[in-house]
Protein backbone atom coordinates (compact mmCIF):
# COMPACT_ATOMS: atom_id res chain seq x y z
CA UNK A 1 0.00 0.00 0.00
CA UNK A 2 1.19 3.38 -0.81
CA UNK A 3 2.59 5.37 2.13
CA UNK A 4 1.72 8.90 2.97
CA UNK A 5 4.82 10.81 4.31
CA UNK A 6 5.80 14.36 5.09
CA UNK A 7 9.56 14.38 5.49
CA UNK A 8 11.60 17.38 7.15
CA UNK A 9 15.15 18.23 5.69
CA UNK A 10 16.51 20.27 7.61
CA UNK A 11 19.63 21.11 5.75
CA UNK A 12 22.52 22.71 7.59
CA UNK A 13 20.33 24.32 10.58
CA UNK A 14 20.19 24.15 13.87
CA UNK A 15 22.17 23.60 16.33
CA UNK A 16 22.59 20.52 18.35
CA UNK A 17 20.73 21.70 21.73
CA UNK A 18 17.98 23.56 19.06
CA UNK A 19 17.62 20.63 17.22
CA UNK A 20 17.15 18.12 19.98
CA UNK A 21 14.14 20.56 20.86
CA UNK A 22 12.68 20.57 17.62
CA UNK A 23 12.33 16.47 17.06
CA UNK A 24 11.31 16.53 21.13
CA UNK A 25 8.41 18.87 19.75
CA UNK A 26 7.86 16.52 16.51
CA UNK A 27 7.81 13.53 18.52
CA UNK A 28 5.64 14.92 21.04
CA UNK A 29 2.74 16.22 18.13
CA UNK A 30 3.31 12.72 16.64
CA UNK A 31 1.95 11.04 19.60
CA UNK A 32 -0.38 13.63 20.42
CA UNK A 33 -1.97 12.42 16.79
CA UNK A 34 -2.32 9.04 16.74
CA UNK A 35 -1.84 9.08 13.03
CA UNK A 36 -3.16 6.23 10.48
CA UNK A 37 -1.17 3.49 9.78
CA UNK A 38 0.46 4.26 6.43
CA UNK A 39 0.96 8.00 7.56
CA UNK A 40 4.79 8.98 8.56
CA UNK A 41 6.77 11.41 9.78
CA UNK A 42 10.09 11.63 8.96
CA UNK A 43 12.47 14.13 10.58
CA UNK A 44 16.16 14.35 8.85
CA UNK A 45 18.91 16.60 10.97
CA UNK A 46 22.17 17.35 10.26
CA UNK A 47 24.71 13.98 11.22
CA UNK A 48 25.97 15.60 14.46
CA UNK A 49 22.31 15.74 15.48
CA UNK A 50 21.21 12.34 14.36
CA UNK A 51 22.43 10.15 18.05
CA UNK A 52 21.37 12.65 20.22
CA UNK A 53 17.85 13.17 18.35
CA UNK A 54 17.62 9.20 18.75
CA UNK A 55 17.29 9.40 22.24
CA UNK A 56 14.66 11.66 22.26
CA UNK A 57 12.18 10.85 19.88
CA UNK A 58 9.43 8.04 20.06
CA UNK A 59 11.27 5.21 17.04
CA UNK A 60 7.25 3.97 16.52
CA UNK A 61 6.17 7.69 15.78
CA UNK A 62 8.59 9.41 14.17
CA UNK A 63 11.11 7.60 11.56
CA UNK A 64 14.30 9.29 11.51
CA UNK A 65 16.62 9.96 8.25
CA UNK A 66 19.90 11.25 7.55
CA UNK A 67 20.78 13.88 4.53
CA UNK A 68 23.22 11.73 3.03
CA UNK A 69 25.72 8.70 3.23
CA UNK A 70 28.97 7.89 1.83
CA UNK A 71 29.11 6.35 -1.82
CA UNK A 72 31.52 3.96 -0.25
CA UNK A 73 31.54 1.48 2.88
CA UNK A 74 34.17 1.91 4.34
CA UNK A 75 38.19 3.09 4.61
CA UNK A 76 40.16 6.65 4.11
CA UNK A 77 37.41 8.58 2.98
CA UNK A 78 37.97 11.56 5.33
CA UNK A 79 35.26 13.40 6.06
CA UNK A 80 32.67 10.65 5.13
CA UNK A 81 29.85 9.09 7.15
CA UNK A 82 28.91 5.46 5.75
CA UNK A 83 25.18 4.15 5.83
CA UNK A 84 26.24 1.32 8.01
CA UNK A 85 27.45 3.91 10.93
CA UNK A 86 23.79 5.75 10.29
CA UNK A 87 22.50 2.23 10.70
CA UNK A 88 24.24 1.78 14.00
CA UNK A 89 22.29 5.07 15.51
CA UNK A 90 19.11 4.58 14.53
CA UNK A 91 18.38 5.72 11.27
CA UNK A 92 16.04 3.98 8.88
CA UNK A 93 16.37 6.26 5.68
CA UNK A 94 18.51 8.55 3.87
CA UNK A 95 17.84 11.15 0.99
CA UNK A 96 19.93 10.51 -1.76
CA UNK A 97 19.85 12.77 -4.78
CA UNK A 98 19.33 16.61 -3.09
CA UNK A 99 19.83 19.15 -5.79
CA UNK A 100 21.95 20.78 -3.34
CA UNK A 101 24.24 17.91 -3.26
CA UNK A 102 24.19 17.47 -7.42
CA UNK A 103 24.79 21.01 -7.43
CA UNK A 104 27.30 22.04 -4.95
CA UNK A 105 28.73 18.68 -4.39
CA UNK A 106 29.03 17.49 -8.31
CA UNK A 107 27.14 14.39 -7.21
CA UNK A 108 25.91 12.79 -10.79
CA UNK A 109 24.20 9.69 -11.13
CA UNK A 110 27.17 7.24 -10.94
CA UNK A 111 27.99 8.02 -7.76
CA UNK A 112 24.30 8.43 -6.84
CA UNK A 113 23.76 4.49 -7.69
CA UNK A 114 26.59 3.84 -5.40
CA UNK A 115 25.42 5.66 -2.14
CA UNK A 116 21.69 4.02 -3.03
CA UNK A 117 23.05 0.70 -3.54
CA UNK A 118 25.03 0.84 0.03
CA UNK A 119 21.59 2.30 1.31
CA UNK A 120 19.57 -0.51 0.82
CA UNK A 121 22.49 -3.06 1.81
CA UNK A 122 22.33 -1.82 5.56
CA UNK A 123 18.32 -2.31 5.06
CA UNK A 124 17.95 2.15 4.49
CA UNK A 125 15.22 3.43 2.92
CA UNK A 126 16.08 5.72 0.32
CA UNK A 127 14.01 9.15 0.02
CA UNK A 128 15.65 10.12 -3.84
CA UNK A 129 15.42 13.65 -5.08
CA UNK A 130 14.69 14.17 -8.50
CA UNK A 131 14.10 17.89 -10.39
CA UNK A 132 14.63 20.59 -13.09
CA UNK A 133 16.47 23.49 -13.05
CA UNK A 134 14.94 26.84 -13.84
CA UNK A 135 16.17 26.57 -17.37
CA UNK A 136 15.73 23.25 -17.60
CA UNK A 137 11.77 24.54 -16.60
CA UNK A 138 11.74 27.57 -19.29
CA UNK A 139 13.35 25.54 -21.72
CA UNK A 140 9.85 23.77 -21.97
CA UNK A 141 8.08 20.65 -21.26
CA UNK A 142 9.79 18.22 -24.17
CA UNK A 143 13.39 19.23 -21.82
CA UNK A 144 12.38 19.20 -18.47
CA UNK A 145 10.44 15.65 -18.62
CA UNK A 146 13.74 14.07 -19.82
CA UNK A 147 15.80 15.80 -17.26
CA UNK A 148 13.50 14.10 -14.66
CA UNK A 149 13.35 10.89 -16.77
CA UNK A 150 17.12 10.41 -17.47
CA UNK A 151 17.76 11.29 -13.44
CA UNK A 152 15.69 8.06 -12.84
CA UNK A 153 16.64 5.75 -15.56
CA UNK A 154 20.03 6.07 -14.49
CA UNK A 155 19.64 5.28 -10.92
CA UNK A 156 16.35 3.88 -9.21
CA UNK A 157 15.42 2.21 -12.67
CA UNK A 158 18.38 0.39 -12.80
CA UNK A 159 17.47 -1.86 -9.52
CA UNK A 160 15.21 -4.89 -9.17
CA UNK A 161 11.87 -4.63 -8.12
CA UNK A 162 12.46 -5.74 -4.35
CA UNK A 163 15.05 -3.15 -4.16
CA UNK A 164 12.25 -0.49 -5.69
CA UNK A 165 10.26 -1.07 -3.03
CA UNK A 166 12.22 0.69 -0.29
CA UNK A 167 12.51 3.88 -2.56
CA UNK A 168 10.47 6.91 -2.26
CA UNK A 169 10.57 9.22 -4.86
CA UNK A 170 10.48 13.05 -4.59
CA UNK A 171 9.92 15.57 -6.94
CA UNK A 172 11.62 18.75 -5.79
CA UNK A 173 11.96 21.55 -8.50
CA UNK A 174 15.14 23.60 -8.09
CA UNK A 175 13.94 26.42 -8.83
CA UNK A 176 11.05 26.18 -5.94
CA UNK A 177 13.70 25.33 -3.60
CA UNK A 178 14.08 28.33 -0.70
CA UNK A 179 12.99 30.75 -3.28
CA UNK A 180 9.14 31.40 -1.93
CA UNK A 181 8.19 30.08 -5.77
CA UNK A 182 5.94 27.13 -5.49
CA UNK A 183 5.20 24.83 -8.02
CA UNK A 184 1.65 25.45 -8.63
CA UNK A 185 -0.53 21.95 -7.99
CA UNK A 186 -0.98 21.24 -11.26
CA UNK A 187 2.70 21.58 -12.57
CA UNK A 188 3.34 19.27 -9.04
CA UNK A 189 0.61 16.82 -10.10
CA UNK A 190 2.00 16.73 -13.97
CA UNK A 191 5.36 15.51 -12.97
CA UNK A 192 4.04 13.00 -10.52
CA UNK A 193 2.30 11.86 -12.58
CA UNK A 194 4.76 11.68 -14.83
CA UNK A 195 7.21 9.75 -12.70
CA UNK A 196 4.31 7.39 -12.04
CA UNK A 197 3.51 6.16 -15.61
CA UNK A 198 7.36 5.72 -16.17
CA UNK A 199 7.82 3.43 -12.62
CA UNK A 200 4.63 1.58 -14.11
CA UNK A 201 6.46 1.39 -17.53
CA UNK A 202 9.54 0.02 -15.76
CA UNK A 203 8.10 -1.81 -12.84
CA UNK A 204 4.64 -2.70 -13.41
CA UNK A 205 1.55 -0.81 -12.39
CA UNK A 206 1.03 -2.41 -9.06
CA UNK A 207 4.56 -1.44 -8.68
CA UNK A 208 3.55 1.90 -9.49
CA UNK A 209 0.45 2.54 -7.42
CA UNK A 210 2.51 1.60 -4.44
CA UNK A 211 5.15 4.05 -5.15
CA UNK A 212 5.09 7.61 -2.80
CA UNK A 213 6.09 10.32 -4.26
CA UNK A 214 6.34 13.68 -2.88
CA UNK A 215 6.47 17.14 -3.39
CA UNK A 216 9.28 19.26 -2.42
CA UNK A 217 10.00 23.15 -2.53
CA UNK A 218 8.35 26.19 -0.48
CA UNK A 219 6.08 23.75 0.84
CA UNK A 220 4.48 25.83 3.60
CA UNK A 221 1.09 25.63 5.91
CA UNK A 222 -0.36 27.66 3.71
CA UNK A 223 -0.13 25.95 -0.06
CA UNK A 224 0.45 22.37 1.62
CA UNK A 225 -3.10 21.08 1.46
CA UNK A 226 -3.86 21.88 -2.40
CA UNK A 227 -0.74 20.50 -3.43
CA UNK A 228 -1.32 17.52 -1.63
CA UNK A 229 -4.50 16.73 -2.64
CA UNK A 230 -3.45 16.46 -6.17
CA UNK A 231 -4.24 12.19 -6.76
CA UNK A 232 -0.37 12.17 -7.38
CA UNK A 233 1.37 13.79 -4.30
CA UNK A 234 1.53 11.29 -1.73
CA UNK A 235 2.80 14.31 0.78
CA UNK A 236 6.10 16.76 1.38
CA UNK A 237 9.64 16.64 1.81
CA UNK A 238 10.05 20.13 3.71
CA UNK A 239 12.84 22.74 4.23
CA UNK A 240 12.35 25.68 5.53
CA UNK A 241 9.09 25.42 7.02
CA UNK A 242 10.46 21.95 8.77
CA UNK A 243 12.41 24.19 11.57
CA UNK A 244 9.23 25.23 12.92
CA UNK A 245 7.71 22.69 15.33
CA UNK A 246 3.97 23.73 14.50
CA UNK A 247 4.12 24.88 11.05
CA UNK A 248 5.71 21.46 10.58
CA UNK A 249 3.15 20.10 12.16
CA UNK A 250 0.59 21.92 10.24
CA UNK A 251 2.04 20.32 7.04
CA UNK A 252 1.73 16.81 8.53
CA UNK A 253 -1.78 17.71 9.43
CA UNK A 254 -2.54 19.07 5.41
CA UNK A 255 -2.48 15.72 4.49
P1 LIG B 1 12.28 24.47 1.08
O1 LIG B 1 11.02 23.87 1.64
O2 LIG B 1 13.04 25.30 2.07
O3 LIG B 1 12.03 25.16 -0.23
O4 LIG B 1 13.26 23.23 0.75
C1 LIG B 1 12.76 22.14 0.08
C2 LIG B 1 13.80 21.09 0.09
O5 LIG B 1 14.84 21.23 -0.53
C3 LIG B 1 13.57 19.89 0.91
O6 LIG B 1 14.52 18.91 0.66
Amino acid sequence: MRKLIVAGNWKMNTSVAEGVELAKKVSAYAQQKNLPAGKQIVIAPPFTHLAPVAGVIDANKVILAAQDCAATKNGAYTGEVSASMLKGLGVKAVILGHSERRQYFKENSEILLKKIKLALEEGLDVIFCVGETKDQREAGANLYFNVIKAQLVDTVFTLTKEEFAKIVIAYEPVWAIGTGLTATPEQAQEIHEFIRKEVAANFGAQVAEDTTILYGGSCKPSNAAEIFAKKDVDGGLIGGAALKAEDFGKIIDAR
